[in-house]
């Protein structure tokens, strides 16, 4: 694999939106190779069933061009063209590493995706572009949320809708101080074992604890124009955030 040990931490704390937004590039860089078998081994395989339901939100309007931004290595984008495939499905990522192991997948199981380098804070798109925009695990990474909307809404065309798949902040609560300790002291172990990158699973739970809480990312989302709703998935430890364009 290629991790680097070198790979700089990622955090507010290192400087400016550029700052955070290289530091998460070179993280994603380092990880690519293991991010997949990661995500299934540190969510048990649940965040297959977050995907299904923010796919259900996001067709739920029958779009024909669908950009799924910061897709990674495209499970979303592809979980979008199975259930949708007539529809136009482009993923776009600014890790070309993580790109390239989604291409390798979209062959493999015979899928016609685009899969494209760009920056979500600047996105490569004409205005109304798309009738759906996704992003899942994502957002959270933005160096700047409102510039993120702000494109995510401009790429959108009118009666569009934007859905968003995240972690929340544990909330309070039994269930709440489970999932904070699992996620302070079991998941960046674990992260680092399997990914050679101990920076990149201490991040993970220090944006999710840094994260707007559903009903301010909701307020977000609000003040960027969209009708907005959102309900929470498994105890709350995943998050759907709905916003239509109109
Ligand atoms: C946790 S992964 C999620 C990948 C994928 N959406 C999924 O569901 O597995 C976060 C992704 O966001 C991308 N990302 C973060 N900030 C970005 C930005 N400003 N522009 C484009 N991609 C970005 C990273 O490169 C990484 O691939």
């Amino acid at each position: 694999m290629t991790s680097s040990p070198s790979t700089p931490p990622v955090g507010n704390r290192h400087g400016g939106p550029r700052d955070k937004g290289r530091e998460v590039q070179a993280m994603f860089a380092s990880i690519a190779p293991r991010y997949d078998l990661l995500n299934r081994v540190l969510s048990l395989g649940v965040d297959r069933g977050w995907r299904r339901e923010a796919a259900r939100e996001a067709l739920g309007l029958s779009p024909r061009r669908l950009l799924d931004v910061a897709t990674g290595t495209a499970d979303f984008a592809l979980e979008l063209k199975v259930r949708a495939p007539e529809a136009e499905v482009v993923g776009s990522d600014f890790v070309p590493q993580m790109l390239e192991i989604g291409r390798a997948k979209a062959r493999a199981r015979g899928l016609t995706i685009g899969l494209e380098e760009g920056d979500a804070l600047n996105l490569p798109y004409p205005d109304g572009s798309f009738d759906a925009v996704t992003c899942a695990f994502g957002f959270r990474n933005f160096a700047d949320y409102g510039q993120g909307l702000a494109e995510m809404w401009r790429v959108l065309a009118p009666g569009g809708r934007l859905v968003l798949l995240e972690f929340p902040p544990p909330r309070p609560g039994l269930f709440g101080s489970a999932f904070r300790v699992y996620f302070r002291h079991v998941l960046p172990r674990v992260g680092a074992l399997i990914s050679g990158n101990a920076g990149a699973y201490t991040y993970l739970p220090e944006s999710v604890l840094a994260f707007p809480d559903p009903e301010r990312l909701a307020g977000l989302m609000h003040a960027t124009g969209f009708r907005t709703r959102y309900r929470l998935l498994t105890f709350g430890i995943a998050a759907i955030h709905v916003g239509d364009k109109g």
